[in-house]
């Protein structure tokens, strides 16, 4: 049996009550992710794990013909129900695994992947599947979650030092530095460059948002007047762009290897 990750609700991952900074690092990944992905303008463009289907949806209504694929009944269910409210242009979507898309070689301008590549069982299989289902002149975009950020590093080195130094225990349950259970693969950079440059000619890496999940943090951003709070989520957001090793987030985008040195 595959065992994969077909009935989440991400409510254990992102929290519930959206502060300045969640909602600025999940604005900026999906404005960077689409934003890249649709340079060209109104090409064929596919979303790879197209979850409930929001990006798609976006896309389309920006004048995109979007395909979404995605595995999961329930999410495809969720994209049904979001089309109904919807007007507009609408992607057309389908039920596939992403290390077997049932798509012709070289048949869209871009592809996307957004928030989802930790979850796959086979993620080099599937970037490589992107690859190829990509014209050699298009781009595949990848959006990564960075588990060796800054703040997951710093977070790491307190609880350590607290530990060993001071005697306590760290408190039960997960750290915001400890991969999910439902994610198959940690990500940080390095590991993220290796996947993707197998398949793709990497040509932009940039970090998001910096500090995002750090124990105090929100609470902290929450206390302060909301102009303030979102200047410093901008300040280390810029701080990010220069140093993707630390962000919390990493947007890979490239153009497909040739067929024989990807496959
Ligand atoms: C965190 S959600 C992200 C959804 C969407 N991209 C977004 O940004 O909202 C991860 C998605 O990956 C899908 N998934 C898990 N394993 C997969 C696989 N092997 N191939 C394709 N999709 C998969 C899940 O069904 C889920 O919809």
């Amino acid at each position: 049996m595959r065992v994969a990750d077909l009935d989440r609700d991400m409510s254990h991952v992102i929290p519930t009550g959206m502060g300045v900074d969640s909602e600025y690092l999940f604005a900026r990944m999906t404005d960077l992710t689409l934003g890249l992905a649709d340079a060209g303008g109104g090409g064929r463009v596919l979303d790879v794990a197209s979850g409930p289907g929001a990006d798609a949806f976006t896309l389309a209504a920006r004048g995109a013909l979007v395909v979404g694929v995605e595995p999961s009944s329930r999410m495809l269910g969720l994209a049904q129900l979001v089309g109904e409210e919807r007007e507009g242009p609408a992607p057309a979507f389908v039920q596939a695994w992403s290390d077997r898309l049932p798509f012709a070689d070289a048949s869209f301008s871009a592809v996307y992947c957004k928030g989802s590549i930790d979850h796959f069982d086979r993620p080099e299989r599937a970037i490589a599947e992107m690859a190829r289902v990509t014209k050699p002149e298009g781009r595949v975009v990848l959006a990564i979650a960075n588990f060796e950020s800054a703040a997951c590093r710093l977070a790491r080195a307190l609880d350590l030092g607290r530990e060993t130094w001071l005697g306590r225990a760290v408190s039960p349950g997960r750290r915001m530095y400890d991969v999910p259970s439902d994610h198959f693969t940690r990500y940080d950079l390095d590991l993220m460059r290796q996947q993707a440059g197998a398949a793709l000619h990497l040509e932009q890496i940039e970090g998001i948002s910096l500090a995002w999940g750090f124990p105090g943090w929100a609470a902290l951003l929450a206390a302060l007047p909301k102009s303030l709070a979102r200047g410093a989520v901008q300040a280390l957001d810029a701080g990010a762009r220069r140093i993707p090793d630390w962000a919390d987030v990493v947007v890979l985008a490239g153009r497909p290897r040739s067929a024989s040195t990807s496959r």
